[in-house]
């Protein structure tokens, strides 16, 4: 089996302000020093991407941006491009989230064109699906999980997918204190790795990370990550924590 490095994000969304954005990085700094076998990526607010730059520059954790634009440049007043992103030092970003699908009305088709913008800039892209708990009920999860992926991975190459990280994250367990169950996140997982080998191949399929989100704490994180597909964590709440980010992400560590 492939041995996959997790990834664990912390997801700051519209939290903190300078003072305690830097200082929560500057303790996730700390925090994660002698964490080997796992990468740790933050992703604070547009406004205090640079300061927290400052404070993980030549450190483990890796900067990251909670979304882009899907063009280069120009009059789209209020938005922000990848180059931009790069500039200041970010690696990673998040497209597609629940929250800009389901409350700022992201389509597939827009976040399919973010993610081939982000990736030809040179970022690392999380491509973020998950199903609403209407169409968990309805028995729709896999249906309206794949369709997400199919669409957003569209523009991606073979070669692109060594950019790509999913993040499967149930919307209704976002935020709510309600986890997937091991086994119903694994189940979910397995199905969008045995896409990505109908979409790609086996080889891409097996070194592809999908990270498992809504409601991971430390108190959890060690049985997700025990599941075979579940490659690291996409925390919201729990990484405004800096002791609760750290242990979850020494759970992915000893995982
Ligand atoms: P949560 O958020 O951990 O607070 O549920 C996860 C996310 O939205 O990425």
């Amino acid at each position: 089996m492939t041995q996959r490095t997790p990834i664990i994000g912390g997801n700051w969304k519209m939290n903190t302000d300078l003072e305690s954005g830097m200082s929560l990085a500057s303790c996730v700094v700390d925090g994660v020093e002698n964490c080997d076998s796992c990468e740790v990526v933050v992703y604070p607010p547009f406004p205090f991407l640079q300061a927290v730059e400052s404070v993980v520059d030549a450190s483990k954790v890796h900067l990251g941006a909670q979304n882009m634009w899907h063009e280069e440049s120009g009059a789209f007043t209020g938005e922000i491009s990848g180059a931009m992103l790069k500039d200041v030092g970010v690696s990673s970003v998040l497209i597609g989230h629940s929250e800009r699908r389901h409350v700022l009305g992201e389509s597939d088709a827009l976040i399919a064109q973010k993610v081939d913008l982000g990736i030809k800039q040179g970022l690392q892209v999380v491509l973020c699906v998950g199903e609403t708990l209407k169409e968990r009920e309805a028995g729709d999860t896999l249906a309206v999980v794949l369709l997400q992926l199919k669409t957003g991975l569209s523009n991606v190459s073979r070669d692109q997918m060594a950019s790509i990280v999913i993040a499967y994250e149930p919307v209704w367990a976002i935020g709510t204190g309600k986890t997937a169950t091991p086994d119903d996140a694994q189940s979910v997982h397995a199905s969008i790795r045995s896409t990505i080998v109908d979409l790609y191949d086996d080889n891409i399929a097996q070194q592809t990370r999908i990270q498992y989100g809504g409601s991971v704490k430390p108190d959890n994180a060690t049985d997700l990550f025990s599941c075979e597909d579940i490659d690291g964590a996409l925390v919201g709440g729990a990484s405004l924590s800096a002791d609760s980010f750290t242990a979850i992400v020494l759970a992915a560590c000893d995982s």
